[in-house]
């Protein structure tokens, strides 16, 4: 194994730092016990992994904290390359960029953002690049930077917690990413954590977010359908093909005429759809063969084709909604914000939108249409239904009043 290599290479590199490393944990002892501690319970420091490994040897005192180097993914690379590797070809590497890439990011606070207590919190996870770095530390300390202790926190960095679905638990929950709500509910989940309680044997199969999205080990996470779930080529199925369209131009990728504009490339290089059938097809074949580690081929592939089927009817509501925002700007009826770049709602302004209903369709497109399809793949009733797909015709009926309303209390000067 690669391990073996390292070994020697770590025990040579240990032999002639081994005075460094003593200086940094006997201090550190005193200056953070727990963080000293931590590393001690983990299999970094039974392998010679010191603290300078990780944050250099610049900083020795108490007077050149400012020296100390932050850790990012290709500092781990020296070692764990496979990781590093897979990590980079699937969608967590992605998460700063695509966060950025809302047309929105500006509108929010600092704090909330490149701060990371809100989108940041959790999209910290992707990597940033060389000037993103010098840009966080200008503002700050520049931590955050490390993206694998998002699983395996620091400084135990820890397999066994890493394998745990607790382990998405923070990111994977709430508005429009309910994961753990819906899983934790789920016979799946149930399962595994009356396991964890010791309530079932050990041996008891039931599967864990990383069954499911880690095959094997593997870093690289990526699902057929994705977050937006609007893959191309448009289906073959006219009414579906239709409310696609309409929902792409709503995410501001076509034109009102259905032609790709600038942000269909900020989706394609955040991978953020899958762009061929081919794609698409690879990603839900590995999912097929992990059902089948317990269920029968059949089985997946009837139950998978139910979450298709979902996101089929939910977009037939949700284009629905957006048409009748769309034609309120087209009758004059609506103002259309400035920033907007077409004639159709943006749902990417998020709780930016400026009116209760452009607000009440960007609710129904993130909150509710996520979890109507969802919950259909992620086994769990209630959040297909209620949560879901039934206030997703709450809404349209909602947006449909509102709109009534509007025409009602306009002039009548059309027809
Ligand atoms: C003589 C004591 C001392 C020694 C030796 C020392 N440190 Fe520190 N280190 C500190 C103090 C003090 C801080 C600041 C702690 C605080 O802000 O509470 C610090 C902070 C840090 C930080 C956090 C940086 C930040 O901005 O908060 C890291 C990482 C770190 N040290 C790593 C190391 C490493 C690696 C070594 C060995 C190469 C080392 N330290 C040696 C005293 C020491
Ligand atoms: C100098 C080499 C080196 C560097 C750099 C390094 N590691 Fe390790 N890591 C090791 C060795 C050696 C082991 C123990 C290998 C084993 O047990 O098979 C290990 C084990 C691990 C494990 C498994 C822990 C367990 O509970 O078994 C994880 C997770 C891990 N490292 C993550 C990281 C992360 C994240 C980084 C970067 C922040 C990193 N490592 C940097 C050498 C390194
Ligand atoms: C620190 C926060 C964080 C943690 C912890 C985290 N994720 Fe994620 N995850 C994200 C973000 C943010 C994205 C969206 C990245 C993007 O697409 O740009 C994401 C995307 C994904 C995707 C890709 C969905 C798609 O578009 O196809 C999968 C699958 C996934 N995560 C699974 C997991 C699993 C399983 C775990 C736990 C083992 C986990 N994540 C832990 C934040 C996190
Ligand atoms: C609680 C953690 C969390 C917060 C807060 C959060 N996100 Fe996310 N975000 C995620 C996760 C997890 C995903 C992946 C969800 C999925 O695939 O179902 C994601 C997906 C995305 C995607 C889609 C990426 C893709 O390629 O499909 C974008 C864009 C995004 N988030 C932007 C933002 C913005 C902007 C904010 C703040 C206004 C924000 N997020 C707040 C965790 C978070
Ligand atoms: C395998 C790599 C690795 C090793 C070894 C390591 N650290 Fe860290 N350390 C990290 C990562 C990752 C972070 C978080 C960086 C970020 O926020 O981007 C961190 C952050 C820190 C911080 C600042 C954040 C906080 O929670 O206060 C301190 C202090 C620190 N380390 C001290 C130490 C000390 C002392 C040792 C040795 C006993 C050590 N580290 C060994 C990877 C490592
Ligand atoms: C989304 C959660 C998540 C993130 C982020 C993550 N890991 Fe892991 N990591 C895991 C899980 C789960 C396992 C255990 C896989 C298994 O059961 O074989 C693991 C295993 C490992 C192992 C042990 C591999 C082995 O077979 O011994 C290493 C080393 C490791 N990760 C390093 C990293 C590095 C480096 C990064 C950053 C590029 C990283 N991890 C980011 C979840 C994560
Ligand atoms: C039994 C397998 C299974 C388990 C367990 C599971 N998922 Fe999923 N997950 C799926 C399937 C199937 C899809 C839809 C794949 C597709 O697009 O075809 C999916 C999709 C996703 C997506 C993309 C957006 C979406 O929801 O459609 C994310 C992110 C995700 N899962 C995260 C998680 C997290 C986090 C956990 C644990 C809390 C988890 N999953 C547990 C099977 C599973
Ligand atoms: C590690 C084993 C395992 C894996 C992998 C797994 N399941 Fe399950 N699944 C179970 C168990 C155990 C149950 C609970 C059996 C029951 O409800 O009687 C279950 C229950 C279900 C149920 C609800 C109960 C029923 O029979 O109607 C559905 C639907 C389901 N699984 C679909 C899937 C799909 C789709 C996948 C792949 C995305 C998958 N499962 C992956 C073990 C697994």
């Amino acid at each position: 194994m690669m391990y073996k290599i390292f070994f020697i290479v770590i025990l040579g590199f240990c032999l002639t730092s081994v005075a460094t490393a003593q200086v940094c944990v006997e201090c550190h002892k005193k200056v953070t016990p727990n963080i000293v501690n931590d590393w001690q319970l983990g299999a970094h420091s039974k392998n010679g992994v010191n603290c300078e490994v990780c944050h250099g040897e610049e900083h020795k005192s108490t007077q050149d904290v400012a020296k100390v180097r932050i850790p990012t993914p290709a500092t781990c690379s020296t070692c764990h390359q496979t990781e590093v590797e897979q990590y980079h070809d699937g969608k967590h590497a992605k998460a700063w960029a695509a966060m950025k890439a809302m047309p929105t990011a500006h509108w929010q606070p600092m704090t909330l953002m490149e701060g990371m207590k809100g989108c940041g919190g959790c999209h910290k996870i992707g990597v940033k690049t060389e000037a993103e770095i010098k840009d966080l530390k200008k503002q700050g300390a520049g931590f955050g930077l490390a993206s694998c202790d998002a699983c395996h926190t620091r400084h135990t960095f820890s397999l066994e917690e890493a394998r745990q679905p607790q382990a998405c638990q923070t990111c994977h929950m709430g508005f429009d990413h309910p994961h753990w709500e819906m899983y934790s509910s789920s016979k799946h989940g149930v399962r595994y954590l009356l396991k964890q309680a010791k309530a079932l044997p050990d041996t008891t199969p039931a599967p864990t977010c990383q069954t499911c999205h880690m095959q094997e080990g593997n870093h690289a996470v990526r699902t057929a359908w994705g977050f937006l779930a609007v893959r191309l080529p448009l289906p073959d199925d006219k009414q579906w093909a239709d409310d696609r369209a309409t929902i792409l131009k709503a995410l501001g990728v076509l034109t009102p005429d259905g032609k790709p504009t600038g942000r269909l490339d900020v989706v394609k290089a955040a991978d953020v759809a899958r762009l061929t059938q081919e794609d698409w097809q690879k990603e839900r074949d590995k999912m097929i063969k992990t059902c089948n580690q317990c269920h029968s081929a059949n089985f997946a592939f009837e139950e998978l084709g139910k979450g298709d089927q979902m996101i089929r009817e939910a977009d037939h509501l949700m284009a629905e909604a957006i048409r009748t925002v769309a034609d309120l700007y087209k009758d004059g009826l609506l103002k259309k914000t400035k920033t907007y770049s077409s004639a159709f709602p943006d749902v990417l302004t998020f709780h930016d939108a400026p009116t209760v209903i452009e607000q009440k369709l960007f609710v129904m497109f993130l909150e509710h249409r996520m979890r109507t399809f969802q919950g259909t793949f992620h086994m769990n009733p209630d959040y297909a239904l209620w949560y879901g797909w039934s206030e997703m015709q709450r809404d349209l009926t909602e947006i449909k009043t509102i709109a009534a309303e509007l025409r009602d209390k306009a002039p009548k000067k059309k027809k």
